[in-house]
């Protein structure tokens, strides 16, 4: 029970990385806040947390309004008197080569993997500072080092380990941790919809020759928002079987 009397916010726990922290957390005694835009998939994951024995609740704020996400984190304090956790994991990608890529592809991506991420912590921060106590980790992707076609995400998720840096930085000497996963290829429904030779390619990329599961991103982000990791910060893991850039 190494987050017992932990409160955490997940982001995008509606989707298949997220839902398998949410678990994670829930089973190590956390209280977790299961933010999904897509409200029920949010209500899904809170399903199978209260399955396993769990205690979580739905909230379906849209991380890309500053107002929301303000109302979000005011609604976890509310009703669970603390935050003491979050993880900004929501992303997605549109991918194009950059002279088809659209402004609308450009603002999307952006907004979402990395705006987002810096609406959270600055929503959350206030309440950290005061308790003198917090853990942030940001999802990145190990695309942030380059990948073809994907010059809005490789920005925003390399934005996201800046990000991490910058933070880490701001709120160390209040007694809060930040830090950073950047995940290779891991097996979800998602990337099963890559093409297969493309899968093939960087399954082939990678040293340890196989995708990664979700619980292999769920247990290191544990580790980062335990106590056991509370003289790390401002660090970026790559739970990538190897793999350092696509
Ligand atoms: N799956 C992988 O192989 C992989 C690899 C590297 C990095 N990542 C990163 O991990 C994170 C999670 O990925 P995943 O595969 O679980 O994705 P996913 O699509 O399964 O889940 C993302 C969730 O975010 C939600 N979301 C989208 N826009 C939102 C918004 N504006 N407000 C609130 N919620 C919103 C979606 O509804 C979705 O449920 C992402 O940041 C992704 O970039 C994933």
């Amino acid at each position: 029970m190494r987050l017992r009397g932990k409160i955490a916010l997940i982001t995008g726990a509606g989707g298949d990385l997220g839902r398998g922290m949410a678990l994670r957390f829930a089973e190590e005694g956390a209280k977790v806040m299961v933010n999904d835009k897509n409200l029920g998939k949010a209500q899904e994951t809170v399903d199978l947390v209260t399955k396993q024995g769990g205690v979580a609740a739905p909230n379906g704020a849209d991380l890309t309004k500053a107002g929301e996400v303000k109302e979000m984190v005011g609604q976890v304090i509310k009703e669970w008197e603390q935050l003491d956790i979050l993880v900004n994991n929501a992303g997605d990608i549109r991918d194009a080569l950059l002279t088809k890529m659209s402004d609308e592809d450009w603002d999307f991506v952006v907004d979402l993997n990395l705006k987002a991420s810096f609406l959270c912590a600055r929503a959350v921060a206030p309440h950290m500072i005061e308790r003198g106590y917090g853990k942030i980790v940001n999802i990145s992707s190990m695309a942030y080092k380059g990948n073809i076609g994907q010059t809005n995400y490789v920005a925003a998720k390399a934005g996201v380990v800046g990000l991490t840096q910058a933070l880490g930085l701001e709120l160390a000497r209040y007694g809060i941790n930040v830090n950073c996963v950047a995940p290779g290829l891991i097996d979800t429904p998602k990337a099963r919809t890559l093409d297969e030779k493309v899968l093939d390619i960087l399954v082939k990329k990678t040293p340890m020759k196989r995708m990664g599961e979700i619980i292999d991103i769920a247990n290191p982000v544990l580790f980062l928002v335990s106590d056991e990791s509370k003289y790390i910060t401002r660090q970026t893991i790559h739970v990538s079987g190897g793999m350092e850039g696509f």
